[in-house]
């Protein structure tokens, strides 16, 4: 079993991380008024499922992940982790951004440390905990570097670390790894599922990459262009562990072709209307046949 295990025998192995976002909508106050960014949104991760959410730039993603983190409060509706609604910050829920945010005077083992003592556990029992998870990441060996020697990657999967070590029921991750290059990606993507399977929780994990949500993911939701609501939500039945090879399947390039018609309209929509794809297909008829190369 284990990595052969089905998606029911693994939701139904964790217990806890029930996240749960209903009619959820909010509105920023700025100085030109109200700005709609989400509205009407309801979505679920259950326990041990990774979900993605997908969606042009500015629908609104940010906003519902940082909702659910805590840092931003509802206009309307609810968000509930395990039935308790989500009042700010807390370990139970993980996050992990972009941009790398370690702190730069502490080891790599320090920035997981501190994820430990922020869990409450004693400082005799953090360094070996630390060294645990820096294993399973593969980052043993870089324990006492300082983040400024570190790649990318690197980086990103302290971060990734030491925002498990404080042991969240849910990990939350916005376009984390939308800095690196694209083999660095695919690495980062199997360690984080290799992680997530060992340690049962839930994930919801945002990103504008079509591959990177499917290979990921056992359910993906699709965003409208601002304001954000869900357009659709599509189940990913591909078995696990994922191999980068799959993404060549015939079963996932039909859900990437699904996923791209989906994101491609709202994409045109969130550039305002000024591109549609008719005036795309013109740009190309101008051209008489010619490639770009004859024609400048
Ligand atoms: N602090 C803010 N004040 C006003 N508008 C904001 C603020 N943060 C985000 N927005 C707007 O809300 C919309 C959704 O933003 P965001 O959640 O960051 O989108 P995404 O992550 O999908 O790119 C965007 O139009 C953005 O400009
Ligand atoms: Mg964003």
């Amino acid at each position: 079993m284990g990595a052969q295990m089905t998606l029911a025998g693994r939701a139904a192995s964790a217990t806890k991380g029930f996240v749960e976002v209903k009619d959820f909508a909010l509105f920023y106050d700025t100085l030109d008024g109200a700005v709609e960014a989400v509205t009407g949104v309801s979505i679920h991760v259950d326990p041990g499922e990774f979900v993605s959410i997908i969606g042009p730039s500015g629908c609104g993603k940010s906003t519902l992940l940082n909702a659910v983190a805590g840092f931003l409060k509802p206009t309307g509706g609810t968000v509930t982790v395990d039935g308790e609604a989500v009042d700010g910050p807390s370990a139970d829920r993980g996050m992990v951004f972009q941009q790398y945010s370690l702190f730069p005077w502490k080891t790599v083992r320090g920035n997981v440390e501190f994820g430990l003592k922020m869990k409450g556990k004693d400082r005799g029992s953090r360094e070996p905990a630390a060294r645990t998870l820096l294993g399973l990441a593969g980052l043993l060996q870089f324990e006492n570097q300082y983040p400024e020697r570190l790649s990318g990657g690197m980086k990103q999967r302290v971060g990734i670390v030491r925002a498990l070590a404080t042991g969240p029921k849910v990990l939350l991750l916005d376009e984390p790894f939308g800095a690196l290059d694209a083999q660095t990606r695919v690495i980062m993507q199997q360690i984080l599922t290799n992680m997530w399977q060992r340690l049962k929780i839930s994930v919801l994990f945002v990103t504008h990459d079509i591959d990177e949500a499917i290979f990921l993911s056992d359910r993906v939701y699709c965003m409208t262009a601002r304001p954000g609501t869900i357009k659709a939500e599509i189940m990913v039945p591909l078995e696990r562990p994922r191999q980068p090879a799959m993404m060549m399947s015939s079963e996932f390039l039909a859900l990437r072709r699904g996923l791209m018609s989906l994101i491609r309209e709202e994409s045109l929509k969130a550039m305002g209307g000024e591109i549609s794809d008719g005036a795309l297909e013109g740009l190309s008829i101008n051209l008489h046949g010619q490639s770009l190369a004859d024609v400048i």
